[in-house]
């Protein structure tokens, strides 16, 4: 079944029961989101592309939805990081479907908050972008493939505030299939922290994630070429 034939369907997800996806909340390069209905909660269901999985295997033996909840879970458990990361519920690695679970997140890409006020955002909204990497880095958590298309900014009592909701880039102290920079970090000579701090300091110059990105979605931000709400 392709992907675009699972909204508005209800899938069986091994250990985790019956979801209801409904319409399609994003896309990227190894998944598609819809909203689901689970246990009468709603939530995000990424499903994997096949794509997706296949390079996931190259790297690492673990199936990506079990890599990507425990990565999840890594972070919403790290200290003071619960309040910017979508919390995972659960996830199936059956050989058909692979699919995580995880918070509905109410709001907007970052990239598309950020473009819809010129610019013009609250200083704490990157603060929290900012404090984000802090906290992640104090529980040994590096590469959070951070860019503006991986946080949705969700008003909070009337402020707004970033969450990260993409976990399935292995990080670089992990990849052997890249022996210089792996070696690097493991003798200590490149900081595992490195390429954070960079995506932070480039967190604003849109030019080099979000292209690619920006074709699964319309100029305002709702997903391309896929249904907001059943016709
Ligand atoms: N928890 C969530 N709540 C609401 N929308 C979400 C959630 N998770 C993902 N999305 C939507 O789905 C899109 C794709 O999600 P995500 O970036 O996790 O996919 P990916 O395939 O891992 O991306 P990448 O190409 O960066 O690997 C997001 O840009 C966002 O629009
Ligand atoms: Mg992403």
């Amino acid at each position: 079944m392709t992907l675009e034939r699972l909204s508005h369907r209800t899938v069986e997800l091994d250990a985790l029961g019956d979801v209801r996806l409904e319409e399609v909340l994003g896309e990227g390069g190894r998944s598609v989101v819809y909203r689901g209905d689970w246990q009468g909660r709603p939530v995000a269901v990424k499903v994997f592309k096949r794509h997706g999985v296949e390079k996931h295997a190259r790297k690492r033996d673990d199936p990506i939805a079990r890599f990507e909840y425990e990565r999840n879970l890594a972070f919403f458990q790290a200290p003071g990081l619960a309040g910017f990361v979508a919390e995972p519920l659960g996830f199936s690695a059956g050989p058909e479907l692979q699919a995580l679970i995880q918070e509905f997140l109410d709001g907007e890409l970052y990239y598309f908050y950020h473009a819809r006020r010129g610019g013009d955002i609250p200083p704490a909204l990157f603060q929290g972008v900012e404090k984000m990497v802090r906290l992640a880095h104090a529980a040994s958590l590096f590469d959070l493939d951070l860019h503006a298309m991986n946080v949705m900014v969700v008003e909070e009592n009337g402020e707004a505030v970033p969450k990260l909701f993409d976990f399935n880039l292995v990080p670089w102290s992990e990849r052997r299939s890249n022996p210089w920079v792996w070696l690097m970090i493991k003798a200590g000579i490149r900081k595992p922290g490195r390429r954070d701090r960079r995506m932070l300091r480039d967190f604003h110059d849109f030019s080099k994630r979000v292209p690619i990105l920006l074709r699964y979605f319309d100029s305002e931000g709702h997903p391309r070429g896929h249904p907001r709400s059943p016709a």
